[in-house]
């Protein structure tokens, strides 16, 4: 009896001892995303857990809530439980890099998600093309504007996204700009994508510049719709264009209304799709397709980047159409 209990005790004791397992027909997949108070990374959410679901995953979501400490002690406790993938959507690309060092030699794979971590050893990236988004931005504003004083509303400044949506902007502006069509009047970075943020910044562009602001490229709907406030304020609502990105609901009755020009439509069933296929690909040790290589200031990133898709009043039905929104939704 003695020798029995004491070779069970040596038995959960082995078993103890073993490092986690991977099933590789069951994949952990973690995700940590910045901040799911926001409409866009909900539905981000709901779409990956889905896809992942479907390919025998199973996965822990945390929310950072726009806290890059928050998200780096989260990072850490999906490593301790033993995922084998962790998907990040960043809140600040620069202060990851330890806790991806630490993910990377627990021997788990990190892929960046619409946003991209810098000076990281991550696994891949993917996202939509935001240099793409941004031309998208410029030209729609271009379009309605010509000519004239011109705001550029940037995003998070801790969003690497912000500075590559700026220069998709900037190749569609400088042009206007040396012939001497448009002038830049004023440019700020909107802390957090932050729609309060962005209400004071044109207010108090407007007032510098005596309500003569002809246009705003906004890099978002969420920022757009702060901006279109501090218009409204002004009476200006509707004579201001002014773009967006991310289809929000608020933002598409907004272009109906006629006082946002144009937004951004990311499908974001495909992105996380995709992202759901590509980690459990990893997982499984399988060689993902990529579509290009980024430069994240540490390596080449094995990249998938997706193509957006500009809206105007004009083609409003596309979401209908894909199924992002229903006719009830966008009220046409
Ligand atoms: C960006 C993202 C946008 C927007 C913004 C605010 O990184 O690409 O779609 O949602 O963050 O969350």
């Amino acid at each position: 009896m003695k020798s029995f209990k004491r070779t069970l005790l040596a038995t959960a004791l082995a078993l103890l001892a073993l490092p986690v397992m991977a099933d590789p027909a069951h994949p952990k997949i973690g995700f940590s995303i910045d901040d799911l108070r926001l409409e866009r990374w909900s539905r981000d959410r709901d779409y990956f857990v889905a896809a992942a679901e479907k390919l025998d995953a199973r996965v822990f979501v945390q929310s950072a809530d726009a806290n890059e400490q928050k998200q780096i002690s989260q990072i850490e406790n999906l490593i301790s439980r033993g995922v084998d993938v962790i998907v990040i959507v960043p809140f600040n690309a620069t202060v990851l890099t330890n806790a991806v060092a630490e993910a990377k030699k627990a021997g788990i794979k990190v892929v960046s998600y619409d946003r991209l971590i810098l000076n990281a050893d991550i696994d891949a990236y993917i996202s939509f093309d935001n240099e793409k988004v941004g031309k998208m931005q410029a030209n729609g504003v271009l379009q309605a504007a010509p000519k004239g004083n011109y705001f550029l509303l940037g995003g998070a400044p801790t969003d690497n996204n912000a500075k590559v949506l700026r220069e998709g902007q900037m190749k569609v502006l400088q042009p206007a700009i040396d012939k001497g069509d448009i002038k830049i009047v004023g440019q700020q970075w909107v802390k957090e994508w932050n729609p309060t943020e962005a209400l004071s910044i044109v207010e108090n562009a407007l007032t510098r510049n005596d309500n003569k602001i002809d246009a705003i490229v906004a890099s978002n709907d969420a920022t757009a719709g702060g901006a279109i406030q501090a218009l409204a304020a002004q009476k200006l609502a509707g004579k201001v264009p002014i773009s967006g990105q991310d289809a929000d609901l608020a933002a598409i009755k907004r272009v109906i209304d006629g006082t946002q020009t144009m937004t951004v439509y990311k499908p974001l069933k495909l992105i996380a799709t995709e992202a759901a296929k590509l980690s459990v690909q990893l997982a499984r040790s399988e060689e993902p397709t990529y579509s290009s290589q980024y430069d994240n200031g540490s390596k080449k990133v094995d990249t998938i980047l997706l193509t957006p898709t500009p809206l105007t009043k004009a083609n409003i039905d596309v979401l209908e159409k894909d199924g992002f929104y229903t006719k009830e939704q966008i009220g046409l």
